[in-house]
């Protein structure tokens, strides 16, 4: 048996917070004492960590990335290898990512490749979603086979015509689907129609450059869209998770939802929370770097978020990390910003960046622990396991220097993209160590974890809804 001793730091979980030691057993958390009771004391182990003046905190679920997707016209730039390391790096130790389902293909075939591309790659655990595009008999029927196995969760569109799209009669199927077989539906809530004629209204006048993204994709069409998909979540009888949520008139939708007492859950990501349309609008095609849908938003936007978070009306902070490279990849949409790649990078600087949203005094360090590790666990089928640090729980624990200053940087960064959404931003705190399953992945900030360590789990249903 290989035992671990965590010793001497403040053990902060979802529900509390203790100055305690942590006692790891061949990968999982034995036994939780308070520093140097008789108890600790009793302990004998092979490894001691110091955390002394340290957080220790769950490893961090990141429920929504995207690696290897093929997306507009290109392919995101981190795989299943560099994606897992830059997201131990930054203190994820789980992440979720979407297997895709293209049209004409059936659901297994989708969820094949995305196995085929993870499978003795990742440095931590991993599971997958499932992207439906093509909603027909036959992938409805999949449906029940996939929740059986362990891929609980189906990723719809109301954006994307004759790529991802699905209308509104296919989506209330594959709820109704959901609705019986305990899957979770998760939207992408934009009105794509709509969005495309002003793309194309945009584009004929002119307006070619990447804050123009921002202004097609209105936030009353991610608001008309997130209100049509909570209708038809409570026709199909189904629960609801909206992704990548950023309009403040979104938030109210999924608030007033559920102040009438519906199960509908939101997510919303880092760069909603950080940066605006102010950053799309940067010169010389710079604003590319920040194209993502739905869109950054103007900054008033970020009090509703934030305030949503505080009120549980959003319960996830995901990254929605889909990297493309600047040289070569957002500069396929140079002179039209229809083109470029959408999606950002994200998934190394989550934690770090909730922290400073501690320091910031938007949320509290029980909170940071909540929406980062603990929700995305129970929203997606994976606690006890993930997302706390209990007896009998996988011991992914972060050693989290809540002291430590550094400056978020494409230079010092692990992702596989040349520039970071974040560039220059000082944050308060650093990742320190970093276990996944008990094995020490990072090391006094250095890389000691391998390609092949992280396991694929299958997951079980909702959490949130029994
Ligand atoms: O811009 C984004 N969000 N790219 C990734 C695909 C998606 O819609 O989540
Ligand atoms: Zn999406
Ligand atoms: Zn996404």
């Amino acid at each position: 048996m290989t035992r671990t001793i965590i010793k001497g730091g403040l053990v902060v979980t979802a529900a509390e917070e203790m100055h305690a030691d942590v006692l790891v057993e061949d990968g999982t958390i034995a036994a939780l004492a308070a520093s140097d009771s008789s108890c600790a004391r009793g302990w004998t182990a092979e490894h001691t960590i110091d955390a002394t003046g340290k957080y220790v905190v769950p490893g961090g679920v990141d429920a929504h990335t995207h690696f290897e997707l093929p997306f507009g016209g290109t392919s995101s730039s981190d795989t299943f290898e560099t994606g897992t390391r830059a997201a131990a790096w930054g203190g994820t130790t789980t992440i979720v990512d979407f297997a895709v389902q293209t049209r004409g293909q059936a659901l297994r075939e989708g969820l094949d490749t995305w196995h085929a591309k993870a499978e003795g790659r990742c440095a931590i655990d991993y599971a997958f979603h499932m992207i439906l595009s093509d909603v027909n008999e036959g992938s409805l029927k999949e449906m029940d086979h996939l929740v059986a196995e362990g891929c609980t969760s189906f990723k719809l569109f109301m954006a994307y015509p004759g790529v991802f799209y699905s209308d509104d009669g296919q989506i209330l199927r594959a709820m109704q689907r959901a609705a019986d077989n305990g899957g979770l539906i998760m939207m992408h809530a934009e009105n794509g129609i709509a969005i495309d004629v002003l793309v194309e209204q945009a584009l004929a006048a002119g307006k070619t450059d990447p804050r123009h993204h921002g202004e097609v994709r209105r936030a009353l069409l991610e608001a008309e869209a997130t209100h049509r998909a909570i209708q038809l979540a409570r026709v199909a009888g189904s629960p609801l998770y909206v992704v990548h949520v950023s309009a403040q008139e979104a938030v109210a939708e999924l608030a007033r939802a559920r102040h009438a007492g519906l199960p509908v859950f939101g997510e919303t990501c880092p760069q909603y929370l950080f940066l605006s349309t102010d950053n799309l609008a940067e010169p010389g095609f710079e604003g590319a770097k920040y194209v993502c849908s739905t869109p950054l938003r103007p900054r008033e936007h970020q009090a509703a978020l934030w305030r949503g978070l505080r009120t549980d009306d959003l319960q996830v902070v995901s990254t929605d990390h889909c990297p493309f490279c600047f040289a070569g990849q957002k500069e396929l949409g140079r002179g039209d910003f229809s083109k470029i790649p959408n999606g950002l990078p994200g998934v190394e600087n989550r934690m770090d960046l909730l922290h400073q949203a501690v320091v910031d005094g938007h949320i509290s360090r029980r909170r940071w622990i909540e929406i980062a590790c603990a929700a995305p666990a129970r929203m997606f089928g994976l606690a006890p396991r993930k997302g706390t640090i209990a007896p009998g729980s996988d011991a992914d624990v972060v050693v989290y220097d809540p002291h430590a200053r550094q400056t978020l940087s494409a230079a010092t960064h692990h992702m596989n993209v040349d520039y970071s959404a974040y560039e220059g931003k000082e944050i308060t705190g650093q990742v320190e160590t970093v276990l996944c399953r008990g094995v020490t992945v990072i090391d006094r900030r250095r890389f000691t974890g391998r390609a092949g360590h992280g396991h694929y789990l299958p997951r079980s249903t909702c959490q949130y809804l029994t």
